[in-house]
C-alpha cells in the first residue's frame, strides 16, 4: 500500500515538466557562446546539443532553447495551442530592412495577409509565371562563359540569373540597366538583412540594405498606379489585385513591402537550392545523364506549366539536395506563452529554434543520411513520409514557405534547359567548401566545368 502509493507519488514528480533552470545548458567558448560553431558547420553544432538531448540550451546570439527531431519540429510548426510567435523569432532579423514582411506576422494579421496573398499564387498565376521565366533563362545561359575548356564560378552566375528571372518574372521588366539597379539593389538590402553587425552606419551592410531599401520602396511605388490599373501577368500586378475569398486587399504599403520581402524570400533560398543541384548532379552523372534523357525527352525547349508534374526525377535530385543542404538550417521562434516539451518547462518569452539540417540527418528517418541518393524521394521508398515533420526544407504550419510550387517550378525550368544544353563536371575528388549561415552557398563559387552538348 505504501509502496504503490510512493511509486505514484514519483511517477507524478516525474511526470511534472521541470523547471526552465533545469534544460541542459551546453556552454560554449567565453563570451561567444556556441556562436562561432553554429556560423562555422550548423548541423555539427546541433548534432553536439543533441549529445543532451531534444531539448538544450545554448548561446549563438542570445540564449536560445533548441527542441530537436520530428516531434519538436512539430511542436513549434504546428502550433494550434499558439505556443510560438514568428514575428518574436525574426523581428531581429528582418523588421530593419523588410518592414511588415508576412514570415513577421502573427495571427490574426498572418491569417489575414496570407489569405489575399494566395491570390498572387494561384493555377493561373503560376502558368504565367513559368511561361515567362523561359526566354530569361534562355538568354542568361547563352550569355554563360561556356565552352573555354576552363572551369566557370557558378554561383555568381546563378545568383544573376534568378535576380534576371525575378526582375521578369515579379517586376515585369525587361532585362538591363534598370533590372541590373533593382537587382543590387535587392542584393544590399538581402546582405543587410543577414549581417552579423546590425548597426545602421556607414558603410556597414546594414546602412547599405536601408539605402536600398528606400530606393526599391520608390522604384516600386512609382509603378504601383500602372500595376493597378492593368493586370499583367507579373507577381507585382498579381499582388495589386489578389483578393482573399472575402474580398479584401492589400492597401500600397502593403503591396510594397511584400513584394520586397517576396523578392527576398525567393532569391537566395532559390540560388542556394539550384548551386547544391549542380554541385551534386556534377559529382554524379550518373544522375545528372539520367536527368538530362529526361529532359530532351521533353518535346519543348522551355519547360510548359503542363511538363512540371513529368519532371519526378529531377523532383527527386532537387529533394535530395534540399535534405542535405536546407537553405534554412534553422527556424527561429519566440515563446509566446508558457509552454512544455519533452518534460521542461518554456516559459514565455524563450527564444526557440528548430534545426532543419539535423532532423535531415537522423538515421533514425533517413537510410544512409549522409549518402546522395535522391530514390529515397521516390514512391516505392517515400522515406520524407516516415514523419509528417522530418522532412522541413520549406517549413510547415501557418508559415509554410507559400513560394514553395514557384521554386519548384523555377528550379525545374533552370534545371530542364542547363541539361538540353551542358554537360557539368567537377574535378574527381572535389569537395565543395561550404558556408551553411545566415544561408546555404559556396565558399569557393563553386568552379565548374560546362561543356556544351
Ligand atoms: C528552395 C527555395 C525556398 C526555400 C528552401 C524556402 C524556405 C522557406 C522556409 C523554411 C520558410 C518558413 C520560415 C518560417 O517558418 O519561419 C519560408 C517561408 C516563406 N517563403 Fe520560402 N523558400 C523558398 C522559396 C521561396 C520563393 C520562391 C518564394 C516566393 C516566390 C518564397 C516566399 C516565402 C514567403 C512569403 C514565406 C513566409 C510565409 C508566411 O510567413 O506565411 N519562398 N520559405
Amino acid at each position: 500500500m505504501y509502496n504503490a502509493r510512493t511509486a505514484r507519488l514519483v511517477d507524478l514528480i516525474q511526470r511534472c515538466p521541470k523547471p526552465y533552470a533545469e534544460i541542459p545548458l551546453v556552454k560554449g567558448l567565453p563570451l561567444v557562446g556556441n556562436l562561432p560553431k553554429f556560423l562555422r558547420d550548423p548541423l555539427g553544432n546541433a548534432q553536439a546539443l543533441a549529445l543532451h538531448g531534444n531539448v538544450v540550451r545554448s548561446r549563438t546570439f542570445f540564449e536560445t532553447v533548441t527542441l530537436l527531431g520530428p516531434d519538436a519540429n512539430q511542436f513549434v510548426l504546428h502550433d494550434s495551442a499558439g505556443n510560438f510567435s514568428s514575428r518574436g523569432g525574426w523581428q531581429y532579423w528582418i523588421d530593419a530592412v523588410f518592414p511588415g514582411a508576412i514570415m513577421a506576422l502573427d495571427d490574426p494579421q498572418h491569417k489575414h495577409h496570407r489569405r489575399i496573398m494566395q491570390g498572387a499564387f494561384k493555377r493561373s498565376a503560376m502558368e504565367r509565371y513559368v511561361h515567362d521565366m523561359g526566354p530569361v533563362i534562355d538568354e542568361v545561359l547563352g550569355s554563360w562563359p561556356t565552352g573555354t575548356g576552363r572551369p566557370m564560378r557558378l554561383f555568381p552566375q546563378i545568383k544573376a540569373l534568378t535576380l534576371n528571372i525575378a526582375a521578369r518574372v515579379f517586376m515585369g521588366m525587361a532585362l538591363g540597366p534598370e533590372a541590373d539597379r533593382m537587382n543590387q539593389a535587392f542584393v544590399d538590402t538581402v546582405q543587410a538583412s543577414l549581417a552579423l553587425v546590425r548597426r545602421v552606419v556607414p558603410p556597414l551592410a546594414m546602412w547599405r540594405g536601408v539605402r536600398a531599401r528606400r530606393f526599391l520602396v520608390q522604384l516600386m511605388q512609382s509603378r504601383l498606379a500602372d500595376k493597378r490599373a492593368h493586370v499583367a501577368p507579373d507577381l507585382f500586378s498579381q499582388l495589386c489585385h489578389a483578393r482573399s475569398e472575402d474580398g479584401e486587399r492589400f492597401s500600397d504599403d502593403e503591396v510594397v513591402n511584400h513584394m520586397i520581402f517576396l523578392m527576398m524570400a525567393a532569391h537566395d533560398t532559390t540560388t542556394s537550392a539550384l548551386t547544391t543541384m549542380f554541385y551534386s548532379l556534377a559529382r554524379q552523372p550518373e544522375w545528372q545523364d539520367r536527368l538530362r534523357a529526361d529532359a530532351l525527352a521533353r518535346p519543348s525547349a522551355h519547360l510548359r506549366y503542363e511538363d512540371i508534374a513529368q519532371c519526378e526525377r529531377t523532383e527527386w535530385v532537387m529533394k535530395e539536395a534540399l535534405r542535405m543542404y536546407p537553405p534554412l538550417t534553422s527556424i527561429p521562434r519566440k515563446a509566446a506563452r508558457d509552454c512544455e516539451f519533452g518534460g521542461f518547462q518554456i516559459p514565455k518569452g524563450t527564444p526557440v529554434g528548430i534545426s532543419p539540417i539535423h532532423t535531415h540527418h537522423l538515421a533514425e528517418w533517413w537510410t544512409q543520411p549522409e549518402a546522395f541518393d535522391p530514390e529515397r524521394f521516390s514512391p516505392a521508398r517515400a522515406e520524407h513520409r516516415r514523419h509528417a515533420f522530418a522532412y522541413l526544407p520549406f517549413g510547415g504550419g501557418a508559415h509554410l514557405c507559400i513560394g514553395q510550387h514557384f521554386a519548384d517550378m523555377e528550379v525545374k525550368a533552370v534545371m530542364h534547359q542547363v541539361l538540353r544544353r551542358f554537360r557539368f563536371s567537377v574535378p574527381e575528388g572535389y569537395r565543395m567548401p561550404y558556408q551553411l549561415v545566415p544561408i546555404a552557398k559556396p565558399r569557393d563559387g563553386l568552379p565548374i566545368l560546362m561543356q556544351p552538348l
